[in-house]
């Protein structure tokens, strides 16, 4: 048992910083099944948006707006409001904790351009995100690490969280197995945060790390909590072929080209105005449709042709100074030197638009009426707050967990002021114990790494870019079945010290569970926005359809409400770019 004000789940930027803030005010520890510095906040590569211009004009306006648009007006605009206003200070409260972005010339904070951000709503592309080369979300993990062991944060690395503790409406802690001994710990907390990042490894090929398992969101779903727009899943236009690791959209930002096998520049057909640099959404599908039309660089129109990047004209000093990890990935996984030869790329899958419907001071609101869940919070990837909508900008995604961890942190800093201590005792650890036993009580079962193999593929084939009912519904057939098989899935090793068995086990039922749940909500929504792409319904549709899901894991169905979408400043308009 232990006994903190505040919890924290996951150490990736949006835990870090909320750490920082309840910190200042409150008893607070931060819980990673991992060891801090490896979460998934330092894969992320190319920039972190801010209308600070530094090098073109900017505002905050335009970046709401372009945060809108991008999201097909899926977005909640009061909450993308505060984003990009609260933007320019959370720059520079990085750079003054340390943070080692790139500079101009005069000194400055230098800045790039990335897909869907603009000048003047939608003129053309502007420099809006501040990068530290293509490290940027490692230089923000580093920094926001240093800052919390400085300020003598608890952490307890390599804790795998299993369970919420709940009294009614309010949340009193959590359970979490400790890794090194197999230990089940209770942790009595007056606030709980999740920041436990996204669960792209229910595809196949992503660009998310193998920690990617949506631990928080699961644990929620499970405990009666709605998970938001879940159907809305972000496959990045560029992975390295057939690994799906990231290439980031900070090549394009650099004047990187996409071409088909003709050598053409194929965007010029899709987004005339931002060509390459259009949002995620729209380069991805136009991938997907050059590869079926047989434009790929094979040219068989098999879903998994190519297309190439061409980076080749920036020259060597540009890439080594701007884009050194990419260069390096392309030599290491491809045998590519980007400065002499195009990179083979397709959509990889990259990220969560949906999860955990929080207010915009990272409560969780567990209805359409948004009534609080006291005492828990969530923030990042994890979360849906919303300011990502149906498609999240490029850039958006580091710049979310900062400013939205940091108002969580702030918000549980004056909460826990006021809230009782709860009492709780060693049978909160009672479903968890039970679980736990049964996966380790050395019967024989399905083997847990064949239904994750089958999960993974079933989801890329069958609810990726582009989708239809008939293939939506098997996949939901399919995870059913294979929830169905969890159910007797016992770990080979038996052991307490390091069981990863364990680990992947209790990370596979996430999986599944979220799998129903994206599946399900993406079967359910019958219009074509942003990220989710119908076959068989092929417009926006806001007379039916201008409204977030949120989604109930009821057992061994999803049930499917539904709460309006803040178009307080900006009516939707048809998207073109
Ligand atoms: O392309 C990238 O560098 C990814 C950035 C992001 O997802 O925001």
């Amino acid at each position: 048992m232990h006994q903190f004000d505040t919890v924290i789940v996951g150490s990736g930027g949006a835990g870090l910083y909320a750490a920082l803030e309840a910190g200042k005010h409150s008893k607070t520890a931060v819980l990673s099944k991992l060891y801090p510095i490896r979460s998934h906040t330092g894969a992320a590569q190319g920039g972190i948006s801010a209308a600070l211009g530094n090098v073109e004009e900017d505002q905050p306006e335009w970046h709401a707006f372009d945060t809108v648009k991008g999201g097909d007006y899926l977005v909640d605009q009061q909450a993308a409001k505060i984003l990009t206003e609260e933007a320019v200070q959370a720059i520079y409260d990085l750079e003054n904790r340390g943070l080692p972005f790139n500079r101009t010339a005069e000194g400055r904070i230098d800045q790039r351009r990335f897909g869907g951000h603009t000048r003047n709503f939608g003129e053309a592309p502007v420099k809006r995100a501040c990068y530290a080369a293509d490290r940027t979300g490692h230089m923000i993990l580093q920094t926001l690490y240093q800052q919390c062991i400085k300020h003598k944060v608890a952490f307890y690395d390599e804790f795998q969280v299993v369970d919420l503790v709940m009294d009614g409406d309010t949340c009193q802690g959590l359970v979490a197995v400790a890794l090194a001994t197999g230990d089940l710990h209770i942790f009595a907390a007056k606030a709980v945060l999740f920041a436990t990042g996204g669960f792209g490894r229910m595809f196949k090929i992503t660009s998310n790390a193998y920690a990617n398992t949506g631990d928080g969101p699961a644990v929620c779903a499970r405990r009666g909590i709605p998970l938001e727009d879940m159907e809305f899943f972000q496959f990045h236009p560029t992975g390295i072929k057939g690994l799906g690791i990231l290439i980031s959209e900070a090549v394009r930002g650099e004047g990187g080209i996409l071409r088909n096998r003709d050598g053409e520049r194929f965007m010029e057909r899709y987004s005339p105005t931002l060509l390459d640099l259009a949002p995620r959404d729209i380069v991805a599908r136009a991938i997907l449709t050059e590869v079926r039309a047989g434009k790929g660089i094979r040219g068989d129109g098999k879903i998994d042709d190519y297309v190439h990047l061409d980076a080749s004209h920036l020259g060597k000093k540009t890439l080594a100074s701007k884009l050194p990890d990419i260069t390096g990935f392309c030599k290491t996984y491809l045998g590519v030197d980007p400065a002499n030869a195009p990179i083979p790329v397709l959509p990889t899958a990259h990220y969560a638009m949906g999860g955990i419907p929080t207010d915009v001071q990272g409560r969780v609101v567990r209805d359409d009426k948004g009534t609080i869940v006291n005492g828990l919070y969530a923030a990042g990837e994890c979360a849906c707050v919303s300011v990502h909508g149906a498609n999240r900008l490029g850039t958006n995604s580091l710049l979310d967990l900062v400013v939205f961890g940091r108002r969580a942190g702030q918000h549980i800093g004056s909460y826990v002021q006021q809230a009782a201590a709860p009492a709780i005792g060693p049978d909160a650890a009672e479903f968890a114990r039970g679980w736990i036993a049964r996966l380790t009580d050395g019967q024989a079962g399905p083997h847990g790494g064949r239904i994750m193999e089958k999960m993974q593929t079933t989801m890329m084939a069958k609810v990726g870019i582009y989708r239809n009912a008939a293939d939506m519904q098997d996949a939901v057939d399919a995870v059913q079945a294979l929830r169905a098989q969890y159910r007797d899935v016992r770990v080979q090793d038996t052991g307490r010290r390091f069981n990863t068995d364990l680990l992947e086990i209790i990370e596979l039922r996430n999986l599944l569970d979220l799998s129903l749940i994206t599946a399900a909500a993406a079967l359910n929504r019958q219009e074509s926005r942003g990220a989710h792409s119908r076959e068989d319904f092929t417009g926006r549709d806001d007379d039916n359809w201008l409204k977030h899901s949120l989604a109930y894991l009821e057992g061994d169905s999803v049930r499917i409400d539904y709460k309006p979408v803040d178009t307080s400043i900006w009516p939707p308009k048809p998207r073109t770019y």
